[in-house]
């Protein structure tokens, strides 16, 4: 066996195991999750209602995407008040009714902080925008003058993450800054009220029984706005190695974090936190650190296609970071944001463009082409969890993951409810992996709620309902139950030890014997011995067949 990892070091130096170094996490995005009173929207006595389904699941906690007031500018991410639930989704006695049924089934609850931007509907920024040029209301935003003699032009050109000018008009020759939707202006993080209200924020979930907290655009909130500014050409690259970006991945953001840091501390057990950092590699360390965040999204994962070595060198790489922070590293196959793993890894793999591109072109032809193989997706995403599952670490599962759902990718341009479908031409956007999950085979929403959805529902969801697959032994659904079931007794420890094998095998030895193979080959290869724990798929040949994974323990 050839280690390219030090046990040891890992064992006893940073990595030490509690729970959230190895938490399995269950994203539910609730406004599609469960609705309970028949208006089409997910709800949180929906949430409260489907405990024990996610209880089955075998998962140590729930992160749950906003819930907070908002117009849904940006699916939630557009927050009115940060401290309080939208009407539509409850109250906040509905609120403290989920933690308790969720904290009664022992599952952790994550809650998203968005410090970033608030939506243009918080009464901080109606007021800023009502006080007019200079007022000290402006402070907590990014208003600035406008180019021309009345500033009838933005002050420089630069572009929102979501496509056209970064800045819109405040109707009096000033301007607002905001890297997501117009609705979602930035709010300046050198002014203190702005880091008071937030640490009031985080305190007040906490308080609630909140256990942890995901940081949206975490990478985001320190800005150097100085004139002059760069031009747009010059700094369209995002990720920099240096921190030298003005907008992103700045090395003072983490003063905000040591700030949050003692408060989570000051709690009993101390609140977990989770980076949302889009940076380059070699500097997400720094928001896993524990001085810091204390851990952070891998999206390595997300860009990884179907073959050995992406995997191999996306593991090695998250190991690395998890022995040189000595904190951990949270894998993930999908979110609300990117489209469904059992997609991308269906559709055609390509040289020159990752499958998330091009599964972003084919939602663009509304998935005609190029052609889409459900049963390969699902069947490459069964054996990718059980590969996660298998690593030292954190993993989330987004909802609707753990059913092998695909993308939804023909929802008519009327429905769609994602800003970015309707500012880029670009980006069909992010609707097809919000469509509410399948309960049951029929019904209007197929279980999802008495009447309706948000989102309407593909025929095709039926085969994929909770309620079908509970009564199938191998359905995606049961391989989850198993996998995470079978995880918390045979992965303890933190090592890992590559064992040699051909180019097309991943092969991984954690502790007690316990291999995890997987064959992203086309042929079936040999079995390697041992008592077989798990199976992505049937191994009826005798062998390990193609695009599948199987943990085993060898003699
Ligand atoms: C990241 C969130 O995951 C995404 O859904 C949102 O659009 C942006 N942050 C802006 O808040
Ligand atoms: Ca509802």
């Amino acid at each position: 066996m050839t280690s390219t990892i030090d046990h040891d070091h890992l064992v006893d130096a940073k990595v030490t195991t509690d729970l959230w170094r190895t938490a399995v996490v269950y994203q539910i995005y609730p406004r599609s999750f469960a609705d309970s009173n028949g208006d089409g929207i997910g709800d949180l006595p929906g949430i409260t209602s489907r405990v024990p389904y996610v209880r089955s699941l075998g998962v140590d906690a729930v992160w749950l995407t906003p819930f907070y007031p908002s117009a849904l500018a940006d699916g939630g991410y557009d927050v009115d008040d940060h401290r309080d639930v939208d009407p539509r989704l409850g109250t906040l006695d509905d609120f403290d009714a989920m933690v308790r049924a969720l904290h009664g089934a022992d599952i952790n609850l994550i809650v998203d902080i968005v410090p970033n931007h608030t939506s243009n509907r918080h009464p901080w920024f109606v007021q800023g925008l009502a006080a007019g040029r200079g007022a000290p209301e402006r402070d907590r935003y990014l208003f600035r003058d406008g180019l021309g003699p009345g500033g009838e032009r933005p002050p420089n050109d630069w572009e929102s993450l979501f496509g056209g000018s970064a800045w819109a008009p405040a109707g009096d020759g000033q301007w607002y800054f905001h890297c997501f939707a117009a609705e979602q202006p930035d709010l300046n993080w050198e002014n203190e009220e702005v880091r008071e209200d937030f640490r009031r924020t985080v305190r007040f979930w906490a308080d609630r029984g909140v256990d942890g907290f995901r940081i949206d655009v975490a990478h985001g909130l320190r800005k150097d706005m100085s004139e002059p500014y760069p031009p747009w050409g010059e700094i369209a690259d995002l990720m920099r190695e240096d921190g030298s970006h003005p907008l992103w991945d700045r090395d003072d953001v983490h003063e905000i974090y040591a700030d949050w840091r003692r408060i989570f501390n000051s709690y009993d057990p101390p609140r977990y936190a989770v980076a949302e950092a889009a940076v380059h590699p070699a500097r997400r360390a720094r928001y896993a650190s524990t001085e810091s965040l204390g851990n952070a999204f891998n999206f390595d994962t997300l860009d990884a296609d179907w073959r050995a070595d992406d995997y191999r060198r996306v593991i090695n790489r998250g190991l690395a970071d998890m022995i040189n922070n000595g904190s951990t590293t949270s894998w993930l196959l999908s979110c609300h944001d990117t489209p469904r793993v059992a997609t991308r890894y269906g559709l055609p793999l390509e040289k020159d463009r990752i499958a998330q591109q091009v599964a972003r072109e084919w939602l663009l032809t509304d998935g005609v082409t190029p052609r889409l193989d459900r049963a390969v997706g699902e069947r490459r995403a069964r054996a990718a969890i059980m590969i996660l599952l298998a690593l030292p670490g954190s993993t989330y599962i987004y909802q609707g993951d753990e059913l092998g759902l695909h993308e939804v990718a023909d929802l008519p341009p009327e429905v769609l409810e994602d800003p970015m479908a309707g500012r880029s031409t670009k980006e069909k956007g992010r609707d097809g992996c919000r469509v509410p999950l399948p309960w049951t085979p029929d019904g209007r929403s197929y279980g999802f709620g008495v009447e309706g959805a948000h989102l309407p529902q593909p025929d095709w969801f039926a085969s994929y309902a909770i309620s079908v697959q509970e009564a199938d032994p191998n359905s995606t659904l049961n391989l989850y139950r198993r996998a995470l079931d079978l995880r918390s007794q045979l992965f303890v420890g933190s090592g890992l030890g590559w064992v040699e094998s051909e180019s097309q095998v991943l092969c991984f030895e954690r502790g007690g014997g316990v291999r995890c193979v997987t064959n992203f080959g086309s042929e079936p290869i040999a079995l390697p011995s041992g008592d077989v724990l798990l199976a992505s798929a049937a191994l009826d040949t005798g062998g390990l067949p193609t695009d599948t994974t199987v943990w085993l323990r060898t003699p």
